[in-house]
């Protein structure tokens, strides 16, 4: 019990760092990881399932078309390492097409929801070794060392996460998942593509409002975990798309000239100031295979829908 306890605490205290330097910086930030504690997964999920949110759903409907080729490039014996895996749903499709995995090792930083989903998956696949990791996969992190044995690592990163990143950090990113497959093993990545700016505008200004309570519930969490004081009815959500830049870009905007204390630290706002809270890139495919081959990867196979939304890359580490 106790060194969970520990690390807990580690957490909150790493967390309270990071939110006071994000939040000394201008723009103010805050890091997007944060987003997911349990209420933020759940309304993620739900933001899934919004009619103006195709990315989930094109994903899925590309896996969907091209599964044979997905489990065909996975490959025998091999050691599947999926990063933010969430509630492991993309996973379960591949792994109930039979494919060559042996190993799953799901890592999330959301610890609660990470193990329940891992248990669902090993009492499912009782054949498929689950090892699971709650790690910040932006950070380095122990691979788990299988009882069965490998042939092949395969890096699975679904969902245009590495839109969160930007384009030097996706570099540096992708570098390290090279150095974590070693040679020979492969990426599997989801990635969303530039698109008509009002399909863009439109996933995260959802007529519901789910984006915008997902947004929000950041600040929500801050109060709850760091003990700061927000007033949730003094700040709103703002989500644009920065052309320029080739990213969505969400931000916590306060409504009026305001102080907020965190544990102690003091945070003053001016009225229509914003905290920076995602950024999400959208990339043309070649654009994104250029960014590979810069981290070391050599692009093998891209599919995508009908419409060019999203891509879903395999690429092979020299
Ligand atoms: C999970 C990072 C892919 O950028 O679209 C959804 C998160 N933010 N709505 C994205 C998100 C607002 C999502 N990613």
């Amino acid at each position: 019990m106790k060194p969970i306890m520990e690390k807990e605490a580690a957490g909150i205290k790493t967390m309270y760092r990071e939110v006071l330097k994000g939040l000394s910086m201008r723009p103010k930030t805050l890091p997007s990881k944060y987003f997911y504690d349990e209420r933020g997964s759940k309304l993620f999920d739900a933001i899934c399932d919004l009619k103006e949110y195709y990315v989930t759903r094109t994903e899925l409907s590309i896996m969907e078309r091209y599964m044979d080729e997905i489990v065909s490039v996975i490959g025998e014996r091999a050691m599947l390492i999926e990063y933010g895996s969430g509630s492991s749903e993309k996973i379960k499709r591949i792994l109930d097409a039979e494919s060559g995995i042996e190993v799953y090792v799901p890592i999330d930083i959301s610890r609660e929801f990470l193990f329940e989903n891992a248990a669902i998956i090993a009492g499912r696949y009782p054949r498929l070794e689950v090892l699971p990791v709650c790690a910040d996969f932006s950070k380095p992190f122990d691979l788990p060392h299988p009882e069965k044995e490998i042939e092949k690592r395969v890096v699975y990163f679904p969902g245009s996460t590495i839109g969160n990143f930007h384009r030097q950090e996706a570099r540096d990113f992708l570098r390290n998942i090279a150095r974590v497959c070693g040679k020979d093993s492969g990426l599997i990545i989801g990635v969303d593509l530039k698109k008509d700016e009002r399909v863009l505008h439109a996933a995260y200004n959802d007529a519901r409002g789910l984006t915008a309570e997902f947004n929000l519930n950041q600040l929500q969490r801050l109060n709850r975990e760091l003990g700061s004081n927000f007033d949730l009815n003094k700040f709103a959500h703002k989500a644009l798309y920065n052309r320029e830049a080739g990213r969505i870009e969400m931000h916590i905007v306060s409504n009026d000239k305001q102080r907020v204390n965190i544990n102690g630290s003091v945070i003053d706002f001016e009225k229509n100031e914003s905290i920076w809270t995602e950024s999400s890139y959208k990339y043309h495919i070649e654009e994104f295979q250029e960014l590979a081959l810069q981290a070391g990867f050599h692009p093998q196979k891209v599919w995508t829908d009908e419409r060019n939304y999203f891509s879903i890359h395999y690429l092979k580490v020299d």
